[in-house]
């Protein structure tokens, strides 16, 4: 079996996930390689999600019982682990929403409705980069449509990184917000934070990250990342689907509007008028996701038990393992950085003229699960003039041998293709 520095021992954790087990195609090993879409759960999330339903099932906020206080107390236990794990300063800083989408739109339609100094209008402008998911590009498009702000954004350079060269035409006096990826969904890239925050920092602007793949696989830190709106998502980091958190800076969260209006977000309503709870509630309207808020408290502990810096040591290692086994791959072309350095592990690739749903195709016939297509990030692929690519994605549970399999099943796609 390869050995590499750094490696976590996989064959011990696999042991917590019980999907890892499973056959694929009747007698397929599964090699799930397709970790940046969403990751598998251990164990122990499964039984918090039961535990949660068989014994303590209630809505939150709103009744005296015990299995009401109960549910409450698990629900904004969760909210203090998020807090902790992101090293927040304030519990209330913590917003659940249903997913990083959401925590986006969220922001996008706080300064949507703000007053001065936050409003977004015509005379300002927004700033994204061209490597963002879909999801950190549309929801700032609307606002742009709706406000008549104008919309700019970073290019990209050959190798998958952002082109910076031009950082002070593109953040400007006129800039009132920066909204970036931390690592990319796509290219892998892991982005220069400080410099874009400095320079934001320097005109006035709010920035906000989307943590979205850096969360599940680093230390987080959202006081010395110095953003204003920090957004990821559970079902990505261990947790269930369904859940989502939006950090944000208590004093913005205590001036900028709340989106959606609805029960709990309230502190009175009258025919005429309303008035809100603070923030986190003002900005969660109606039955949260309670029982999700509750699985990803206890991912929380899974992954900090193990350690985010040892997930990232086991990860890294990969990457460099997976960045030279696929040069050997003839036809093979890495779209994004090339080495190890500065890339978290999902890895995007073209394989010759082979169109990716192909390459997907063949793969998942030997078990091997990839992500194919544009991965919610298309003009990444208009800037490098292809479709589509495959893209192979690892987390604390995948092993060097599944890279092996990957590239044996590789050639097997070559070989099936002529
Ligand atoms: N955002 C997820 C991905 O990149 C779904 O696959």
């Amino acid at each position: 079996m390869t050995q590499l520095p750094g490696l976590l021992d996989a064959e011990a954790i696999r042991k917590d996930f019980p999907i890892l087990d499973r056959l694929v195609h009747d007698d397929r090993k599964l090699v799930y390689l397709d970790n940046a879409a969403t990751s598998q759960k251990p164990r122990q999330v499964l039984d918090a999600l039961s535990e949660y339903y068989e014994r303590h099932n209630a809505n939150v906020h709103r009744g005296v019982h015990v299995l009401a206080e109960e549910a409450t107390a698990l629900y904004e236990g969760a909210r203090d682990k998020v807090a902790a794990f992101i090293n927040a300063p304030s519990r209330d800083e913590v917003i659940f929403t249903k997913n990083a989408s959401e925590s986006l739109n969220l922001v996008a339609n706080m300064l949507g409705w703000a007053d001065e100094p936050y409003r977004v209008d015509h005379e300002t402008e927004i700033v994204i980069t061209e490597m963002e998911h879909h999801s950190n590009i549309v929801p700032w498009q609307l606002l742009a449509q709706r406000t008549g702000a104008k919309l700019k954004w970073f290019g990209l350079t050959d190798d998958g990184r952002l082109d910076l060269s031009n950082i002070d035409e593109i953040i400007t006096e006129k800039t009132k917000i920066v909204s970036f990826v931390l690592v990319s969904n796509i290219l892998g890239t892991v982005n220069p934070v400080e410099a874009i925050v400095r320079r934001a920092q320097e005109v006035g602007a709010l920035v906000c990250i989307d943590a979205s793949q850096a969360a599940p696989h680093m230390p987080m830190d959202v006081q010395a990342l110095q953003a204003d709106f920090v957004a990821f998502t559970g079902h990505k980091m261990c947790g269930p689907t369904g859940i989502g958190v939006l950090w944000g800076r208590q004093e913005l969260l205590e001036d900028l509007p709340p989106f959606l209006g609805g029960g709990e977000m309230i502190e009175t309503v009258s025919m005429h008028s309303s008035t809100y709870a603070p923030a986190p509630h003002k900005f969660e309207a109606g039955t949260p996701p309670i029982a999700q808020a509750v699985g990803l408290g206890a991912a929380i502990d899974y992954l900090s038990a193990i350690g985010m810096d040892k997930i990232l040591a086991h990860e890294h290692a990969l990457t460099e393992y997976a960045v030279k086994r696929l040069a050997e791959v003839p036809g093979l072309r890495i779209i994004g950085p090339t080495t190890a350095e500065d890339r978290g592990a999902a890895i995007s690739f073209t394989l010759g003229d082979i169109h990716p749903h192909d390459v997907g195709q063949v793969l998942d016939e030997q078990g091997i699960a990839v992500r194919v297509g544009h991965h919610c990030a298309r003009p990444v692929c208009l800037r490098y003039g292809i479709p589509a690519t495959t893209r192979a994605s690892f987390y604390l549970y995948s092993t060097p041998a599944e890279i092996d399999a990957l590239v044996d099943g590789l050639e097997h796609v070559r070989n099936f293709f002529g």
